[in-house]
């Protein structure tokens, strides 16, 4: 694997088919399992690696992000991944971002309305990274339900040449869903956070056995979740997966999605219900500790 950090040197090293894996880093078997699909569907994977100052809402969420170059290069190769592109600010915004990408309505609800401004930088970030890679696929995890709708939806409607793939979950052995944050819970956090998957999987259930209605779902996880009271839920909605609408009625492939602040994090969480299978999509289950804990570099 190389580690580049210019979009050209990404382009002259780029063979067949390229294949996207966008990240901001402090990489875990979430990414690795987008890093194995792609290595499965194209020819040069490469991962790009950016913490994207555009998406944040608040100074103290990006200066906490966790970031730790040589742990992530060394994860990305492991995975297979053929080149790491490790822009510097200055790469990416060489001058002050005039040109912001706007996907309205997709991301207007849920993330949307209670991170103004976010789905712009996610938006943004993601079209220059599909300019300036040109990459004939891009992966991404659909743990961020509603930022899978705004890529696919930039990239139909800017007529970018690229097809977007969304990948299931992965979680931790107790069910949490995967993601940098998790390493800031404490452990009465942690316990409680376990909620958020065990609502979603009973409403999951619930769905399997026949329910198709928003209201039984949604109160499903409000139910369990209300039994803890260290949990402020932000909101639990449906939502069509396409095009993120807030739905009643489960009609084709939608997504049940939670959002909370447990212990000082903010969490989200979600289960893809299809009408037309009949099936949930409730993601993968480690059977061991992640990485997300290890120490350091992990050769
Ligand atoms: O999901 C993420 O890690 C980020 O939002 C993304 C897509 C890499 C854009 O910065």
């Amino acid at each position: 694997m190389i580690v580049v950090d210019t979009f050209a040197g990404v382009r002259e090293h780029g063979d067949g088919v390229v294949g996207l894996v966008p990240t901001m880093g402090y990489l875990h078997e979430g990414h690795v399992s987008v890093i194995a699909a792609a290595m499965e569907r194209t020819d040069t994977v490469v991962v790009s690696l950016f913490v994207n100052p555009l998406q944040f809402d608040g100074i103290t969420d990006l200066k906490t992000y966790p970031a730790d170059l040589e742990r992530d290069a060394s994860i990305a190769a492991e995975a297979g991944a053929h080149i790491l592109f490790a822009p510097s600010v200055d790469e990416m915004y060489p001058e002050p971002q005039l040109t912001i990408v706007h996907v309205d309505e997709v991301g207007a609800a849920m993330e949307g309305e209670r991170r103004p401004g976010h789905f712009d930088g996610v938006a943004t970030v993601v079209a220059k990274l599909f300019s300036g890679i040109r990459p004939d696929v891009a992966f991404f995890g659909r743990k961020d339900a509603q930022q899978l709708a705004v890529v696919r939806t930039l990239a139909r409607q800017l007529s970018m040449p690229v097809e977007v793939v969304g990948l299931p979950t992965v979680r931790e052995s107790d069910g949490v869903a995967l993601g940098s944050r998790n390493t800031r819970l404490d452990q009465a956090a942690r316990k409680s956070a376990r909620k958020l998957s065990e609502s979603l999987l009973v409403a999951a259930d619930q769905f399997v056995a026949g329910e198709r209605l928003a209201g039984p779902l949604t109160a499903t996880v409000r139910e369990i979740l209300g039994q803890d009271t260290s949990i402020a839920v932000d909101y639990v909605e449906l939502a069509d997966a396409i095009s993120a609408m807030i739905v009643d009625l489960i009609k084709g492939e939608v997504f049940l999605a939670v959002a909370a602040r447990i212990g000082g994090v903010r969490l989200i969480d979600n289960v893809f219900l299809d009408d037309r299978t009949g099936l949930a999509d409730t993601g993968s289950m480690l059977t061991h500790n992640s990485i997300l804990y290890e120490s350091k570099s992990c050769s």
